[in-house]
């Protein structure tokens, strides 16, 4: 039995659209964060045995459909690398293993309503998490992640991770990378604003699909514009220049959102919220004449902030200012705690917006973080002896 967490990653160069929607290759390289998992994690145990009749998974602490084909691709494809090492010696662990069913029991420790895609933090966990099992050691396991879900395969690395779109038609070369570590830039922070959404949205594979059959602006975006802003963003990064960072990932977050308008019937992610964030955002980095501050939104109405460590309590205080809590001090900011601060007359002044009450529901403080990491303590299993659930697994 074996417990891995695995962490959550928010694109600032987006990936939207399909070369090979078996596979799960891209129309175009992307770029993400990897958030740090003291905030947002998934937390799954799996094990293996003899006695286990069928392979089986609960999620959040209910038994899903183990024949889900995307699954299947995962386990179908660890099984396959560990029966490769097997044959060749190259495993360190019990090797007869790899013929026993498993049972998976995975959690996430944020709301399915905060609107944070789960998926890429589920599949990236799982995947290494069976990694760990059948002491699969490869190069490779980001490309099994990404048959999961596109971008999982980003999740299977902290700091800064890039996925190269790759051009083989088996999808050996569709990786990820990293870019640079977690440590690589400690003032830059995150906040996740957790918006209220009416009704659920398009999820990502459905409206991909419709955009790539509908959408010129698409293939202009994949051919044309993300080759020259990867490589600007992984310079900026590098740099550490936060202003250029900032813009790109804004420009990029809207060509996102351009496109699901380009696709027909239109895909509507931002809500009047998502709006006001946006509009406020701007007004802020106006009022100061440089960019402090910079949104990305993926297929949903919740705001993603990157900002640095110096700017973070004046913002947060923006926040508050312009969207009054329903709840308070730090049921309002979960997370990395936030510094409180005064605004000044003129800054709220000069913003000039109307605040909008309860608009947003609260915020999540965190930064950059580590890839998968395996839970040693035997306490923090999922599964019980009996290989099935034990009662604390049954959690949100
Ligand atoms: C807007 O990875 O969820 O978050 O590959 O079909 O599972 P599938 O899609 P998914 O799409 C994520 C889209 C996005 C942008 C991004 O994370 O790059």
């Amino acid at each position: 039995m074996v417990t891995c967490t695995g962490p959550v990653n928010i694109a600032v160069i987006k990936y939207w659209g399909k070369r090979d929607e078996d596979l799960i290759l891209p129309i175009n390289s992307s770029l993400s964060v990897t958030l740090h998992q003291d905030q947002l994690k998934t937390t799954t145990t799996i094990a293996c045995s003899r006695n286990f009749q069928q392979d089986r998974i609960w999620l959040n602490g209910k038994e899903e459909d183990i024949s889900n084909p995307r699954l299947q691709s995962c386990l179908q494809e660890i099984r396959r690398f560990a029966r490769k090492r097997r044959n060749t010696g190259g495993s360190t662990s019990d090797v007869s293993s790899v013929s026993h069913k498993v049972h998976i029991c995975s959690v996430n420790n944020f709301p399915t309503a905060a609107g944070l895609a789960s998926s890429a933090s589920g599949y990236a966990c799982l995947v290494y998490t069976l990694s760990q099992l059948f002491g699969v050691e490869s190069e490779q396991l980001s490309a099994v992640a990404r048959q999961g879900s596109g971008s999982a395969c980003r999740s299977l690395y902290g700091g800064f991770v890039q996925w190269k779109l790759g051009e083989r038609s088996d999808g050996k070369d569709s990786l990820a990378e990293q870019v640079g570590s977690e440590s690589h830039w400690p003032e830059l922070r995150v906040l996740v604003l957790v918006v209220s959404a009416e009704q659920k949205s398009v999820g990502s594979t459905s409206g991909m699909h419709t955009s790539v059959g509908t959408s010129q602006l698409l293939k202009y975006r994949a051919d044309v514009v993300v080759p020259s802003r990867m490589e600007e963003m992984i310079r900026v990064i590098r740099q550490r220049d936060f202003p250029a960072f900032g813009e790109l990932t804004m420009k990029d977050s809207n060509q996102f959102h351009a496109i699901c308008l380009d696709t027909y019937p239109p895909i509507f992610y931002l809500n009047n919220i998502s709006h006001r964030i946006i509009s406020l955002v701007h007004r802020y980095n106006q009022y100061y004449g440089e960019t402090r501050v910079a949104y990305t939104f993926d297929a949903g109405p919740n705001a993603v902030i990157y900002t640095l460590e110096d700017h973070l309590p004046e913002f947060v205080q923006v926040v508050r200012h312009f969207f009054p809590p329903e709840v308070n001090g730090a049921e309002f900011v979960k997370g990395l705690p936030v510094c409180s601060t005064e605004l000044s007359e003129d800054l709220k002044r000069n913003i000039n917006m109307e605040p909008t009450p309860k608009g947003i529901h609260y915020i999540i403080s965190t930064k950059a973080g580590p890839g998968p990491c395996v839970v040693k303590d035997p306490n923090h299993h999922l599964l019980g002896a009996d290989g099935l659930p034990k009662k604390s697994a049954i959690s949100d």
